[in-house]
């Protein structure tokens, strides 16, 4: 291990997405072992939902407090029953809940619901609740249902770092702390599912994420911010102020702050859109401003619309300090996203890594 806690070697199976590869993965997956594998958000680090042993592994492997509790993965909505107790909702949640499920599953969207007794204590952090998603990424899909078909999967990565949007993040991070990764190459969305507590009515958002807000409020109304009541922190007991941290610190920005930031060498500028980093390069001059030698990146493009722009952008963030963090910048000034679409879910990454360095 080096000095920053990851691990160095880079020995580990790195499995394709063919049959066999996915067979072998399923079978270290029922034997207890971990398996790292593509979602549709970020890579997982999966074991067997039902095995406390192999759950034990997945806390030892992320150096994860024991009071995170996991989100168990399905591959398909008839697959819920297993784990969660919709009975012992209220009518008015139930009926939201199944609506979700129906339109918008399989998806970025992690649903909180009442626990099956059966689920182990440790994938849930002993709360009367579990954490349910069904992904909607094929090889997530084939793996779940060829091993036992509830998988725990944290993000790959070690606990309060960046997660991992790619294989070569996995490996980087977690080393052989993990028996198998399956490469499905980089995931779509880049940030992790919404977490939504359908325990309490109107249901509340416990973390932003792959799911705009609008599309689940056009489907079932109203639902609670976790900002919008102090009663919200042992609801969402891993929603830590300090979270998906890279090693420097990072400072947030509104785009007109951005613009007038001097550069300074050593300094990382992160821009959301090319419109902000272009005006900020012209008041620099572009030759100084290290544009060329990469000291400044844009999450999305100029063509694109403002909605697209923030998927571009979430698609793109935690690949982009992974490759930012590499080149050990003293500080990455980054420039929050609209608050739109999937804008609240990248601007809650960047206050999360913020919230590291102060
Ligand atoms: O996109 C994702 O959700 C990814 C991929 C791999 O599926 N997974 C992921 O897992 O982000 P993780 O462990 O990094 O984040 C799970 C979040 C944590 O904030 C945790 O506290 C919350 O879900 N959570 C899990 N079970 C919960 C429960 N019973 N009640 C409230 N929050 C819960
Ligand atoms: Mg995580």
């Amino acid at each position: 291990m080096d000095d920053t806690g990851f691990v160095n070697v880079k020995k580990v199976w790195l499995l394709g997405t063919g049959d066999e590869d996915i067979e072998q993965a399923a079978a270290a997956l029922k034997d207890g072992r971990l398996v790292a594998f593509p979602t549709e958000t970020v890579y997982g680090l999966g074991a067997d939902a039902f095995n406390t042993d192999a759950l034990a592994r997945v806390f030892e492997a992320k150096r994860r407090p024991r009071f995170d509790p996991l989100i168990v993965h399905i591959a398909c909505v008839s697959a819920l029953a297993r784990i969660a107790d919709l009975d012992k909702l209220s009518t008015v949640s139930r009926a939201k809940t199944i609506l979700l499920c129906e339109k918008l599953m399989p998806g970025p969207l992690t649903l909180v619901l009442p626990k099956q007794p059966g689920v182990p204590d440790l994938a849930t952090s002993a709360l009367p609740t579990v954490a349910a998603r069904f992904p909607s990424h094929p090889v997530a899909q084939k793996l779940i249902q060829a091993s036992t078909g509830a998988i725990a999967a944290p993000s790959a990565n070690p606990f309060g770092y960046l997660s991992p949007t790619r294989a070569e993040h996995v490996a980087e991070q977690l080393g052989d702390r993990v028996d198998f990764i399956v490469d499905g190459g980089a995931c779509g969305i880049g940030v992790e599912s919404t977490v939504l507590d359908m325990t309490e009515e109107p249901p509340r958002l416990l973390r932003p994420g792959g799911t705009p807000r609008e599309a689940i409020e056009t489907l079932i109304g109203r639902v609670e911010g976790a900002a919008d009541s102090a009663s919200s922190a042992p609801h969402a007991p891993g929603q830590l102020k300090s979270h998906y941290a890279p090693h420097a610190p990072v400072i947030p920005h509104d785009a007109a702050e951005m613009r007038t930031l001097p550069f300074r060498r050593g300094e990382f500028f992160l821009f959301f859109d090319e419109e902000t980093l272009s005006v900020w390069a012209t008041r620099q001059g572009a030759s100084r401003c290290g544009i060329d030698s990469g000291a400044a990146l844009a999450l999305s493009r100029a063509a694109l619309s403002d909605e697209q722009k923030t998927v571009e952008a979430a698609a793109t963030l935690f690949d982009a300090l992974h490759r930012i963090d590499s080149l050990r910048p003293s500080v990455i000034h980054a420039q929050k996203a609209p608050d739109t679409g999937l804008g609240p879910a990248v601007n809650d990454r960047l206050s999360r890594a913020a919230a590291k360095s102060v």
